[in-house]
């Protein structure tokens, strides 16, 4: 499991394996918009303010996984044991 820091409200949610960053986001009362939740469209792309995605979409190229700066939370994880979102 890791914690999601959602910067805009200071909220803070944690993430457990069964659970996407989408679900655990909407859990919280944030809305988030998505379509495909499968990685696929861009239609939940977030921004990372910190921490490192593990992503698993199939839309960023190599260039845009390195910076790290956003991700497809319907899918993509965390690396570390946090991420602060842009939400
Ligand atoms: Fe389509 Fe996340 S909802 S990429």
């Amino acid at each position: 499991a890791f914690e999601v820091v959602l910067a805009r409200s200071g909220r803070s949610v944690r993430v457990t394996p069964e659970c996407s960053v989408l679900d655990a986001v909407r859990d919280a009362g944030v809305p988030v918009l998505s379509s495909c939740e499968q990685g696929l469209c861009g239609t939940c792309e977030t921004g990372v303010l910190e921490g490192t995605p593990d992503h698993r979409d199939t839309l960023l190229d190599d260039d845009e996984r390195r910076q790290g700066d956003r991700m497809m939370i319907c899918v993509s994880r965390s690396c570390g044991d946090r991420l602060v979102l842009d939400l």
